[in-house]
């Protein structure tokens, strides 16, 4: 037995006494697990490939175990599987391998994430365990661009000129979000959704992700009066959502190209800022996570209450841009 089973999860076989009770992975091989060591470390230290993608920290459901045997023999629910069940509505006999330990007796359970196509990636021997591949917790600033209206336009133009607007839109508004420190994850038709990484400054990646936000709001006024007025008879208007938060970030192969992933809840919270624009008539919309860490000279006195879907109860955001119908 060497150390390399436990490296995600932190352990040394240093850290483990004499085991005391057994554990049957059925269809793996029967495990001896000491007290207060969880599932999850047994099993790695036999050399189970148990998919563990969050390190063994009850942020994910992949070490997640059925019970078939020894139920009362198991240490109770922590909070984080309380989370989980509620979460995902897990039956009782669902356990997360890594949040549970054996108290007394034997137990038999089975893997139940264990397709052999994700072995090679999260735990086989020559896995890829870099966190940005695998996933890692950050603080991230998201902002949602989303332009108004934009299937009026299109139907009533030649598709390469719509192409060619979208086209001049983000090349415009990707300077800008870089020249602030943002990068686009991802574009959605007619919109988009940019991340500013807090490598160490909070206060800085929301005042540059606020700012870039006016600055492409400024940019779009001033194109529409330059560009699309005069050329295409239109003004395009745009909506905008800021909020801030933990997220996961990693990469995903596809075609031999990484591509880069961020998703949780304060994404989601984001991109509905964004729907809010409408109901809320202006341009630009931060939540107050976003609006406490900006200095006073760009904090905003117009707020308003919304109902955002998921969250609960009205939440306040403050609008930092112009009424679409003043
Ligand atoms: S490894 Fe992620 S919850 Fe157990």
């Amino acid at each position: 037995m060497n150390d390399e089973g436990f490296s995600r999860i932190g352990m040394s076989a240093a850290n483990f006494k004499s085991a005391m009770h057994n554990v049957e992975f059925e269809g793996d091989e029967v495990v001896t697990i000491q007290t207060g060591e969880s599932l999850l470390e047994a099993s790695l230290r036999a050399g189970i490939q148990h998919l563990h993608v969050c390190g063994g920290k009850g942020k994910c459901s992949t070490c997640r175990v059925l019970i078939l045997e020894g139920h009362s023999n198991l240490s109770a629910p922590n909070n984080k599987e309380k989370q989980l069940n509620k979460k995902l509505s897990f039956l009782p006999d669902i356990r997360l391998a890594c949040q549970t330990t054996v108290q007394v007796g034997t137990v038999k359970l089975k893997r139940i994430i264990r397709d052999d196509s994700d072995i090679g990636y999260y735990v086989g021997k020559d896995a890829v365990q870099t966190p940005q591949q695998i996933g890692e917790e950050l603080e991230m600033v998201l902002l949602f661009f989303d332009i108004r209206n934009f299937t009026t336009f299109s139907e009533a133009h030649f598709p390469f000129d719509v192409i060619h607007v979208i086209r001049k839109l983000f090349s415009v508004f990707q300077t800008i979000l870089e020249s602030h420190g943002g990068k686009i994850i991802e574009l959605m038709g007619d919109g988009f959704y940019a991340v500013f990484q807090c490598e160490s400054d909070i206060h800085a990646a929301v005042r540059d992700a606020v700012q870039a936000g006016l600055s492409i709001l400024e940019k779009l006024n001033s194109l529409n009066e330059s560009y699309f007025k005069p050329h295409f008879m239109h003004i395009i208007q745009a909506g905008i959502g800021v909020h801030v938060g933990k997220v996961i970030s990693g990469e995903i192969e596809l075609n031999s190209i990484s591509h880069r992933f961020v998703m949780g809840s304060p994404v989601n919270i984001a991109s509905r800022l964004q729907n809010a624009t409408k109901e809320l008539n202006n341009s630009f919309i931060i939540s107050s996570e976003v609006h406490n860490h900006l200095p006073a000279s760009m904090q905003s006195n117009r707020s308003a209450f919304v109902n955002l879907k998921g969250v609960n109860g009205d939440v306040r955001v403050f609008l930092m841009g112009t009424p679409y119908n003043p």
